[in-house]
C-alpha cells in the first residue's frame, strides 16, 4: 500500500489543494484533514503537475559519447558513421550501465514515462533484450515504451526478420525510417509493409519520418494515406518531420488536413533538429523543426521529445523534459500565452495521450504520480526550467531536493535572487 498526502500543491488554475493519494491512486483533491496518519508532504504553495512524458528517445545510444571518439563536425552524417564504429563493440553490460544512469537522471528531473526507439539492425538483437531487461529492471519506478527501429533502413539494410523477432521478444511498437531507404519508392514500400504488420499485430506505429531538409521527402503523405486505409487512425505518430519546415506553403495547406482526418500525431526533437538541419545551407540558414504551431492549430496531437542526451548525434543534455519544451518555445517562436501552455502540454499530457498511458492525470482515480516544482504554474516552469522538489510515483517519493533559496541578507530588502527563485 502507497498511501501519501501531499498538503498545498497549486494547481494550473491557481487554486492551492491537497492530494490524497490511497494504495497507488489519487483518491482525493480538496482540504484534506490533517491528523489522517499517512506519510504528508507540504508544496508550501508550489506548482504541481502530472509527470513529464518523453515520447521519443535513444536509450541505447545514450551516454556514449566520446566511444571511440567525439562527432568533430557534429553533423548526423559523422553521427551515424561514429554510431556505425561504436557497434560491433558494444556490450549488453555496457548498453544496460549507461541506461540505468540515464533513467535515473530522467527520475531525478520527473520524467516517468520514456518511449524509446531500439535499434534492431544487429541479428543478435544486443540491444533489444538489453533495453527489455532495463524495461523490466525499472517498471516499478518509470514506463518505458520500447519501439522497433531498424535504425540501417528496413529494405536497404533488409532487417525484416530481426524487426519481428524484436516484437516476438516485448517490443511494442513498430518503428520505421523510410528517408533513409535507397529510394523513395522503397521508402514508401517500406511504410506500406510496417503498417500492415502493425495492423496485423494490432500495435502502434512511430516512424521516424523525414528527418532531412528536403523538401520533396513526403513519406509523412504516404504514412497518413496507410493509416487511413489500414484503418490504424490514432495509433500512428511520425517523428521529427523537418521536411516540412522546408515543404512547399500550399502543399502543407493540403497536408495537414490530411493528418488531422487520418489522426495521426506529431513528435518533434528541437534540441536535436535545431542542431543537426540546416547543415547544408549557407545563410540564411533554415531552422529544420516542423511546423508545429500550423500543427497545432489543425487540431493534430503534438509531443516533444529529447531524442538524444550525450551520443553520436548530440554532445549535451541532461534528459530535462523543460529543456526540450524550452528550445521548442524559442525554435517555434511560441511566445504567446496559450501557446507556451502548449508546450509544457507538449511534454507532459500530449504525449501521455500518444504512448497511450494508463491513468496518467492529476483527477481522482488517477495513478498517485506527480511532480513538485520550484515554481507557481506551468509558464514559470518554462521559464526557470526549477528544481523537482518532490517526484512522486504511485504514492511513493521517488526523489526530492531542497528547494533552492537565497542566502543574501540584504537588511530585510527583498533579495535580488527573488525574481530567479521564485516563493509562493
Ligand atoms: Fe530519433
Amino acid at each position: 500500500m502507497s498511501d501519501l498526502l501531499v498538503k498545498n500543491a497549486r494547481f494550473k488554475d491557481n487554486k492551492v489543494q491537497d492530494i490524497l493519494i490511497l494504495d497507488k491512486i489519487i483518491a482525493e483533491i480538496g482540504n484534506v484533514r490533517d491528523s489522517i496518519d499517512i506519510p504528508t508532504i507540504d508544496a508550501k504553495g508550489y506548482f504541481v503537475t502530472s509527470p513529464f512524458v518523453d515520447s521519443h528517445f535513444h536509450l541505447d545510444a545514450t551516454l556514449s559519447y566520446g566511444i571511440p571518439r567525439v562527432n568533430q563536425s557534429g553533423t548526423l552524417l559523422e553521427g551515424i558513421k561514429l554510431w556505425g564504429e561504436l557497434k560491433p563493440n558494444l556490450t549488453a553490460d555496457a548498453l544496460k550501465e549507461r541506461a540505468r544512469k540515464l533513467c535515473q537522471w530522467a527520475i531525478a528531473r520527473g520524467t516517468l514515462s520514456i518511449r524509446s526507439h531500439v535499434d534492431i539492425s544487429d541479428p543478435s538483437l544486443l540491444a533489444v533484450e538489453a533495453m527489455l531487461d532495463i524495461k523490466n529492471e525499472y517498471k516499478p519506478w518509470l514506463d518505458l515504451q520500447l519501439v522497433a527501429f531498424p535504425q540501417d533502413g528496413l529494405i536497404r539494410a533488409g532487417s525484416k526478420t530481426n524487426l519481428s523477432k524484436a516484437l516476438e521478444l516485448g517490443v511494442e511498437v513498430v518503428g520505421g525510417i523510410p528517408h533513409f531507404e535507397r529510394t523513395m519508392e522503397e521508402g514508401t514500400e517500406s511504410i506500406q509493409y510496417l503498417c500492415e504488420l502493425a495492423a496485423a499485430k494490432g500495435l502502434q506505429v512511430d516512424m521516424h519520418c523525414d528527418e532531412s531538409d528536403d523538401p520533396m521527402s513526403r513519406h509523412i503523405e504516404t504514412l497518413t494515406k496507410e493509416t487511413v486505409r489500414l484503418g490504424l487512425e490514432g495509433r500512428v505518430a511520425g517523428s521529427h518531420l523537418t521536411s516540412m519546415h522546408s515543404m512547399d506553403n500550399y502543399y502543407v495547406s493540403k497536408l495537414l488536413p490530411l493528418m488531422s482526418e487520418a489522426d495521426v500525431s506529431v513528435i518533434a526533437n528541437p534540441l536535436i533538429n535545431i542542431t543537426l538541419q540546416g547543415r547544408h545551407d549557407s545563410y540564411p540558414k533554415r531552422r529544420g523543426l516542423t511546423r508545429i504551431p500550423e500543427q497545432l492549430r489543425a487540431g493534430l496531437t503534438v509531443a516533444f521529445g529529447h531524442d538524444c542526451v550525450m551520443d553520436p548525434w548530440y554532445p549535451l543534455g541532461s534528459q530535462d523534459m523543460l529543456d526540450v519544451a524550452h528550445m521548442a518555445l524559442h525554435v517555434a517562436q511560441m511566445t504567446g500565452a496559450t501557446q507556451m501552455r502548449e508546450c509544457f502540454n507538449a511534454v507532459t499530457e500530449y504525449p501521455a495521450k500518444i504512448l497511450d498511458l494508463d491513468g496518467y492525470g492529476l483527477k481522482k482515480g488517477c495513478k498517485g504520480d506527480l511532480v513538485i516544482l520550484q515554481c507557481m504554474d506551468d509558464i514559470e516552469a518554462l521559464r526557470l526550467r526549477p528544481a523537482r522538489l518532490y517526484v512522486v510515483r504511485e504514492g511513493d517519493v521517488l526523489s526530492s531536493t531542497a528547494e533552492v533559496i537565497s542566502n543574501l541578507d540584504l537588511s530585510g530588502k527583498k533579495s535580488s535572487t527573488d525574481f530567479i527563485f521564485s516563493k509562493p
